[in-house]
């Protein structure tokens, strides 16, 4: 072989090399005058078809109510979710309890009470509430999935179930998660149409996706395979396939099932809290990023998670910042009975 040729050979091995382990494209971003309008394919009539078609699922009555972490071994704390105050703690063996928020002596807030063998103590006067309930209190149903936790309220219409329905995620012990809690003025089927809108994703986030095309054929009322590109900046970007589906009506996932981060998710939960003075829906939008490669280079990442995770909410905040105008503008178009779609 002669030396150019050696040359040349050693340069596409570097050349697979860097590139089985970096996963970046040089994509480069266009601007909004050359990339072609979705406003066709986003039709009104197909997106609250599917809304419609998730709405419909029974979610057995289960809302998210927060983050694993949130609940520590001996204090409790409360959440308001669907108009109730619900309490949660852990029992001896770390499971989660839930419950009515209010004592059912003289009905003091159950929120940051001492914990001991598995037994809330009310702050107020020590009444003790035990995880399996008595004649004054029972339990709701709760339950950790390991990453967020849940409550099982009665609802009208939803037949409860013994757990939420769980969309699939990657190995935990291997990957990555991070999650970001934010308000929002507007009810759950907001945030989920939001999402059952992908045709806005380079339009309105240009500084996270470009090239996003929705495969048709691939796709139908309850699941939307789209490839996009994740921005890196304006040259490079990582492309990937993914698929949005609503395991329940107040969940949308996306799945990663082609390219870098196949079988990462990104969960978006939407809990309905309440109402605010003005008479307002106040919603909680949960969003847990669960990100996963097989690649060698993940493992340090998973490593490092106390310094990647901030960068990953970061992430996911911005991104709802302008997704929270979409929903909560949505609502309002409704309210005034104006929405087009
Ligand atoms: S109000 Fe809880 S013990 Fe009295
Ligand atoms: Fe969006």
């Amino acid at each position: 072989m002669s030396l150019e040729a050696r040359k040349s050979s050693a340069a596409s091995r570097v050349q697979r090399s860097v590139r089985s382990r970096i996963p970046l494209a040089r994509v480069p971003q266009p601007t909004q005058d050359r990339m072609t309008p979705t406003w066709r394919q986003a039709r009104p009539r197909r997106i609250s078809d599917s809304l419609a078609v998730s709405q419909a699922q029974n979610s057995g009555g289960w809302f998210v109510a927060g983050v694993s972490a949130d609940v520590p071994a001996a204090k409790s704390i409360t959440r308001t979710i669907a108009g109730r105050e619900v309490v949660f703690w852990r029992d001896t063996d770390g499971s989660l309890v839930a419950g009515p928020g209010a004592c059912p002596h003289l009905g003091a807030l159950l929120d940051g009470c001492a914990v001991a063998d598995g037994t809330l103590l009310c702050r107020w006067h020590g009444y003790p509430l035990s995880p399996r309930g008595d004649r004054t209190w029972s339990p709701f149903r709760a339950y950790d999935d390991g990453v967020l936790i849940w409550v099982g309220l009665p609802v009208d219409g939803e037949t409860p179930t013994s757990r939420p329905a769980l969309p699939p995620r990657p190995p935990l012990d291997r990957s990555l998660s991070a999650v970001v809690s934010i308000r929002g003025i507007c009810e759950p089927q907001d945030v989920i149409a939001n999402r059952l809108d992908p045709w806005h994703g380079a339009w309105f986030h240009p500084y996270s996706f470009s090239h996003l095309v929705v495969d048709d054929k691939a796709s139908d009322k309850k699941v939307l395979a789209v490839d996009v590109t994740f921005r890196l900046g304006r040259t490079w970007g990582v492309p990937v396939r993914a698929e949005f589906f609503c395991p329940d009506a107040r969940t949308i996932v996306m799945l990663i099932v082609e390219g870098e981060g196949a079988r990462s998710v990104v969960e978006t939960h939407a809990t309905p809290v309440g109402l605010d003075e003005q008479g307002r829906p106040i919603t909680i939008i949960t969003e847990a990023t669960i990100a996963y490669s097989p690649r060698a280079g993940f493992k340090v990442a998973t490593a490092m998670a106390s310094m990647i995770r901030p960068a990953m909410r970061k992430t996911a905040k911005r991104l709802w910042v302008d997704d929270l105008v979409y929903a909560e503008r949505r609502y309002r178009l409704r309210q005034r009975g104006e929405f087009p779609g």
